[in-house]
Formats: structure tokens, C-alpha cells, sequence
């Protein structure tokens, strides 16, 4: 079989009705790293990895002064209808001169938060170098996303499933989930101080089964497929997780662990 190098980034084809629909849990499962931030009225904060704005809309609620980045055109656009000021950014490229336009109000921020995002950005100093660039001395970087163990019997199924077909699983892996220590180690290389790491597993249940949550974020292993191939090879990875991730009623549930933090840049 020949192989086809995938082109799109991992992000840069979501739809952004399917994320509502499959994943709209998402921003739900933001609300305690919410508390974490615990964003203030005027603060101006960065929400890194934005999505479709779910969560970002609620730091406009606590009245900060928010700019939303992420990288799939579709969700910078979903965000931009809930009234949003999204900006279409890989996390990985955070530059000034990027973010802002010389019209653009480009002070530095007093916090980047991000949930669910992280692990989508597969080069951690480069965010970690950015974060620090845009932060005022003193500002709080707070997120959440997956630690090492994170969707592991999924992502295993996903891998397993394309070996079978003679192909190499592991390099259609898009994602980086470190363990606590690791990114401690980065955040403190990358200037940050005061850093809190908690690692806790969060078994999820999927409101639209796990055919919803392929369906939004298996794009990444499906791209070494013909589409021909699609719909068996997705069948094959929901029997391989069936005894283990749906549960007696039929309802599914992800494997989730997350890793939340919090650093501050120093004054
Ligand atoms: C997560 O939120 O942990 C996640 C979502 C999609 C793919 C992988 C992980």
C-alpha cells in the first residue's frame, strides 16, 4: 500500500459544527481550570487555543478583555460569530508582530489561558517562549490539557489500527502529553516561577458516543487512509474499545487525564 504523507496540520481541518455537537463538552470540563485563572473585570487576558470561543465568551462574562488565537480557520470563525476578538495563530508562532496589527491595542497580558489546547501544539518550548513574550511581568499562565497516559487506550486503538493495515501508526501520533515533571522542567527553562502542576485522571463520558469523538478528532490517523478505507478502519477501533471504554448502559467513555498548571512570569 503506498503511504500518503499527510498535508493539513492536525487542526487546520475541524469543523466547527462537529466540535459542538461531539466535543461541546469541552468547554463544560474548562469550568474548574476557570477557577484556576479566576479572571478579574479588566484584566486582559490571551485564550490560547480558543476553539469555537465556548469558554472564551466566559472570560468576557467576568469582564476581562480577552483575544482568542487558534489555528483552525473554522473555530477562529465560530468564535468571531459569538463576538470574539479570534485570531487565526499556531500557538507555536506566538509573536507580537504576528498577533498584532499596528492598529491593535498590543500591550502585553495579564494571564494566557488555555484549556484542552496544549496538547495539540507539538513543539512546548515554542508556546512556552511565546506565552512569556506576551505576558506582563508578574502575569499568570494557567491551563489544562492531557498528561502522559491521556486518551491512551484510544490513541492505542487509533495506532494499532493503522499498523494492521501495513502502515506506521505511531507517526500519524498528533499529540504531546508530558508527565508533570517534564513540563515543570520547561516552564522553569522557559522563565516561568510559582509553577503548580496537579495530574488527575477525568474518565469522560462522550454525549455522542465514541463514533462523535472519532469523528471530530481522528482526522490525524484517517489522513493515512483512502476514504474507501474510512468507515472499516473506525469500526475496527470501536471494537477493540468496546470492552473496555462502554460501559454496561452503552454509553462511552474517553480516557482522559489532564495535567493543569499554573506558572507566573517573574516581575
Ligand atoms: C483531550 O482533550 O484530552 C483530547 C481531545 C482530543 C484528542 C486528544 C485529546
Amino acid at each position: 500500500m503506498t503511504i500518503v504523507a499527510p498535508s493539513a496540520s492536525a487542526v487546520s481541518d475541524w469543523n466547527a459544527g462537529d466540535y459542538q455537537r461531539h466535543a461541546g463538552f469541552v468547554a463544560d470540563l474548562g469550568a474548574s481550570v476557570f477557577q484556576t485563572l479566576a479572571p478579574c473585570p479588566g484584566e486582559r487576558i490571551l485564550d490560547l487555543g480558543c476553539g469555537d470561543g465556548v469558554l472564551t465568551a466566559r472570560l468576557l462574562e467576568a469582564g476581562a478583555e480577552v483575544v482568542g488565537v487558534d489555528a483552525s480557520p473554522a473555530m477562529v470563525e465560530a468564535a468571531r460569530a459569538r463576538g470574539i476578538d479570534a485570531r487565526l495563530l499556531d500557538g507555536q508562532t506566538l509573536d507580537p508582530s504576528l498577533l498584532f496589527t499596528s492598529e491593535d491595542d498590543s500591550r502585553p497580558f495579564d494571564a494566557v489561558f488555555s484549556n484542552a489546547a496544549l496538547h495539540w501544539m507539538r513543539r512546548p518550548d515554542a508556546v512556552i517562549a511565546g506565552v512569556a513574550q506576551l505576558l506582563r511581568p508578574g502575569g499568570r499562565f494557567v491551563g489544562e490539557f492531557g498528561a502522559a497516559g491521556n486518551v491512551a487506550q484510544i490513541g492505542q486503538a487509533l495506532v494499532a489500527g493503522l499498523d494492521r493495515r501495513g502502515l506506521d501508526g505511531r507517526a500519524a501520533w498528533p499529540w504531546y502529553f508530558p508527565e508533570p515533571d517534564e513540563y515543570r522542567a520547561r516552564l522553569i527553562h522557559g522563565g516561568f516561577q510559582d509553577v503548580r502542576l496537579e495530574r488527575f485522571e477525568r474518565p469522560t463520558p462522550l454525549p455522542t458516543g465514541l463514533a462523535g469523538w472519532l469523528t471530530t478528532f481522528a482526522s490525524p490517523f484517517l489522513r493515512y487512509l483512502p476514504v474507501a478505507e474510512h468507515e472499516t478502519y473506525l469500526a475496527d477501533v470501536a471494537d477493540a474499545l468496546t470492552p473496555t471504554l462502554q460501559d454496561g448502559d452503552g454509553r462511552w467513555w474517553a480516557d482522559y487525564v489532564r495535567l493543569r498548571f499554573a506558572a507566573v512570569k517573574p516581575d
